[in-house]
C-alpha cells in the first residue's frame, strides 16, 4: 500500500513526520524520499554515518529494466529490525527531473507484493517535478499543515488542487502539525472539508533526533511526539486500506470447472 505524505506552501515538518509515523507504522513500512528538493534522512537522522545511492542509482537501475529487481538493495535500515526502511532521496535535486515517477509508483505500490507499506514524502506541493504521478497512484494522500491562519489558508488551496483529480476526492485528508496554534483538528478539518486523521504536537526535542539526529535518548519511544505518531499511524493506516479496498478493481468472475479445465488442455 502506498501512502503519500505532502505540505502545502509554509508548513514543515513533512520528512520529520514521514519518518515518525514509518517508524511507527503497524506492519514494516519503507520511508521513499521522493521530494524533488533532495533528500534529507541520510544527513538528519543518519547523522551522514549511512550512505546508498537510493532514489538516483534507482532510476539509474530502471533505464536498464531492473527497478523492482533493485529496490530491496537501495533500503537502509532505519531501526535495529529493520521493520522501518528508507529509500534515501536525491543528493542532487538537479536529478529529480530525470526521474520517471510513474514507473516508480507503479513499483512503490506494490512493494513485496503489498506486505510492505510505502509512506512517500513528496515534499512541497506545487514544486517543480513534484511526483504527482506517486499522489495518483497512493492509496491516500495526506496533506501535512500547521494550525495557523495562514498555514489553513495555504491548506485549503493546496486541498482543491489535490482533489481536482477525477476520482480521487475521498482519498485526501490531512494531518494537523502542531495544533492549537491556535485552530484544532475539528476546526480545520471543517476549513479544509476532508478528514482529520489526527495530529502530531510541536515537540522540538523529538523531532531534532528525527530530523537532525540529536541523540535519542531512554524517553524517546515515549516522547508527545512518538506517541501521537504511533495513533496517527494506526488512523493512516486504516483510512488507506479502506480506500484501497475500495479502488480496487472488481474481482475476475471465476470461471466454470469445465472451463478452467478446457483452457489448460488447450494449452
Ligand atoms: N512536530 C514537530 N515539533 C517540533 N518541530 C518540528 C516538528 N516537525 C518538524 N519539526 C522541525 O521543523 C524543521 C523542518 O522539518 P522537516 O521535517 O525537515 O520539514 P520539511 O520536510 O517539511 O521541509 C526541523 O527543524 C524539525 O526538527
Ligand atoms: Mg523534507
Amino acid at each position: 500500500m502506498l501512502v503519500a505524505l505532502c505540505s502545502a506552501k509554509g508548513a514543515p515538518g513533512v520528512t520529520t513526520s514521514g519518518l515518525a509515523l514509518a517508524l511507527s507504522w503497524p506492519r514494516p513500512a519503507v520511508l521513499a524520499e521522493l521530494d524533488p528538493a533532495g533528500g534529507d534522512v541520510l544527513a538528519g537522522y543518519g547523522r551522514g554515518e549511512l550512505s546508498a545511492g537510493g532514489l538516483a542509482d534507482l532510476e539509474l537501475a530502471a533505464r536498464r529494466g531492473g527497478l523492482a529487481r533493485h529496490l530491496d538493495s537501495q533500503l537502509l535500515r532505519l531501526d535495529s529490525e529493520g521493520r522501518a526502511r528508507l529509500l534515501p532521496g536525491l543528493a542532487d535535486p538537479a536529478g529529480a527531473r530525470h526521474v520517471d515517477w510513474d514507473r516508480l509508483a507503479a513499483v512503490l505500490a506494490t512493494v513485496e507484493d503489498g506486505a510492505v507499506d510505502v509512506i512517500a514524502d513528496c515534499g512541497r506541493l506545487r514544486a517543480e517535478h513534484f511526483p504527482a504521478a506517486v499522489v495518483r497512484r497512493a492509496a491516500a494522500v495526506v496533506l501535512a499543515t500547521g494550525s495557523t491562519l495562514r498555514a489553513v489558508r495555504a491548506a485549503t488551496q493546496a486541498i482543491a488542487e489535490l482533489r481536482g483529480g477525477e476520482g480521487r476526492a475521498g482519498l485526501v485528508a490531512t494531518l494537523v502539525i502542531g495544533p492549537g496554534e491556535p485552530y484544532g483538528e475539528r476546526e480545520i478539518g471543517e476549513a479544509l472539508g476532508v478528514q482529520v486523521i489526527g495530529s502530531l504536537p510541536r515537540d522540538a526535542k523529538a523531532a531534532s533526533v528525527l530530523s537532525d539526529g540529536a541523540p535519542a535518548g531512554r524517553l524517546f519511544a515515549q516522547s508527545a511526539l512518538l506517541r501521537a505518531a504511533r495513533t496517527v499511524a494506526t488512523r493512516l493506516d486504516e483510512f488507506a486500506a479502506a480506500h484501497e479496498t475500495r479502488l480496487a478493481p472488481p474481482p475476475a468472475p471465476v470461471p466454470s470447472a469445465a472451463t478452467a479445465i478446457g483452457d489448460s488442455r488447450v494449452r
